[in-house]
């Protein structure tokens, strides 16, 4: 597989371009990421949003795209270059050819598609430039639009941790998903 080099790619997709983050996004990702309905659903984002928390994740992004261990985009709609949300490829292993991914979209942007194509160009991305031939993908049981997003960008569902998280006093259940290349499951 090809590790990845220097500077990180922009991807480009139908509706919305994938890019790095970059320092001047940090307000506008405290706005859209502090939003209880986008947090509530996620493991990774606290709730409230602390000030200097979207600069301080931001500064760790060139970081993870050195070690090829995590790749973040922000995901912007090309006909206003709005910033609509990040997606990621997380616990990147070249060693087993296969990574995770997590995303998240502002609320003023949900119902329009926009997690399913950036997910899929991601993938995309992750499966001809970086030779990852497995992605997996998990959420919360009680989060259906992710489930739906995964769907149709082709993980499939394999399966249920059951009672897998406890958050707040509360146990939750995790779905788990996988998008397995053709020239993976060849004998
Ligand atoms: C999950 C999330 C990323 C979806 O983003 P989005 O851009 O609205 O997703 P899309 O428009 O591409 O697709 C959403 C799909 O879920 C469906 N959906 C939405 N709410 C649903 C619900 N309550 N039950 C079932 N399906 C639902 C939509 O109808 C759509 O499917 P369709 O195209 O077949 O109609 C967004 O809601 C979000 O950021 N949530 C908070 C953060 C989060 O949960 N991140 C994922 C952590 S695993």
């Amino acid at each position: 597989m090809n590790l990845p080099m220097p500077p990180q790619p922009v991807i480009e997709a139908r509706q919305l371009r994938l890019r790095p983050f970059v320092a001047a996004d940090a307000p506008e990702v405290q706005r859209l990421a502090g939003d209880r309905r986008v947090a509530e659903t996620t493991l990774a984002i606290p709730h409230p949003y602390p000030d200097g928390a979207a600069e301080a994740w931001i500064a760790t992004h060139p970081v993870g795209w050195l070690a090829g261990r995590e790749i973040t985009y922000a995901i912007e709609r090309r006909r206003d270059a709005a910033l609509v949300g990040a997606i990621a490829l997380l616990n990147v292993s070249a060693a087993h050819a296969h990574a995770e991914v997590g995303y998240w979209i502002g609320h003023d942007y949900w119902g329009q598609g926009l997690a399913t194509e950036a997910t899929r160009a991601l993938l995309d991305f992750a499966e001809n430039e970086l030779g990852l031939t497995r992605i997996a993908g998990r959420c919360l049981a009680r989060n259906p639009a992710s489930a739906r997003v995964m769907q149709k960008a082709g993980l499939r569902p394999e399966g249920c941790m059951v009672r897998h998280l406890e958050i707040g006093g509360v146990y939750e259940d995790v779905l788990l998903f996988g998008r397995v290349s053709p020239s993976r499951l060849a004998p």
